[in-house]
């Protein structure tokens, strides 16, 4: 099968898309207004991008409250989701009114960050506190713009639960993060194998 995404002819009953870029990472993306008001919703347009320096970024789909509140206070806090959260992190996709807290309806335990104004998810094996580094209204390729706003940010403080690390390393057989498919699946991680890169030929 090829079709090409200007007519989006696929001939399947859904979009196959983001089944096809999968699994996607969930960023939890947990944020606090300029009126103090905390919010917390999932990002699966989201990504680490760069190491040195670590780079963050999750994109919103319209104006949302997360990019909105980012944008407000320059920060904002990646909570990470294992098997037991994967329901609670579905409730805090809702789309509440501004300024009410998904932390509050899902169930969840709003921490404040160590270094940055922005709540997390207590419950969660992994947090990273990020600071705003760019906000970009990405273009179409006939120039336009689109409706996404992509929103950056560098890590600056990192929580790990003990309880997932073994060895002196993260154990994400540990963690079972949980990641999202296409259409309404997600995924798991149940099993984790080891590869060793090659070694260059030049020694
Ligand atoms: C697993 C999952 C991933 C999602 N990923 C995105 C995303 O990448 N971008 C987006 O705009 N909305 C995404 N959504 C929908 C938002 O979570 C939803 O619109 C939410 O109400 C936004 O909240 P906010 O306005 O508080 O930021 C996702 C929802 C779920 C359940």
């Amino acid at each position: 099968m090829f079709y090409t995404t200007d007519s989006n002819r696929h001939g399947l009953a859904h979009d196959p898309f983001k089944a096809i870029v999968s699994p996607r990472p969930i960023g939890w993306i947990g944020s606090k207004g300029g009126d103090g008001s905390i919010n917390l919703a999932p990002y699966s347009f989201f990504n680490a991008v760069s190491d040195r320096p670590k780079l963050v970024m999750f994109s919103s789909s319209g104006r949302k409250d997360s990019q909105r509140n980012a944008a407000e206070t320059g920060a904002f806090t990646c909570s990470f989701v294992s098997r037991n959260l994967a329901d609670k992190m579905n409730l805090s996709s809702a789309a509440l009114p501004y300024g009410d807290s998904e932390f509050d309806f899902a169930g969840l335990t709003a921490k404040q960050a160590e270094l940055v104004d922005a709540p997390y998810v207590g419950e969660a094996f992994a947090v990273l506190e990020c600071k705003v580094t760019e906000i970009i209204e990405p273009k179409t390729l006939s120039g336009e713009p689109s409706e996404n706003v992509f929103v950056f940010g560098e890590v600056v403080g990192i929580h790990i639960d003990e309880a997932i690390v073994r060895d002196g390393r993260i154990d994400m057989s540990l963690a079972r993060p949980v990641a999202r498919l296409g259409y309404m699946d997600y995924s798991e991680t149940s099993e984790v194998f080891e590869m060793f890169r090659p070694r260059s030929q030049q020694g």
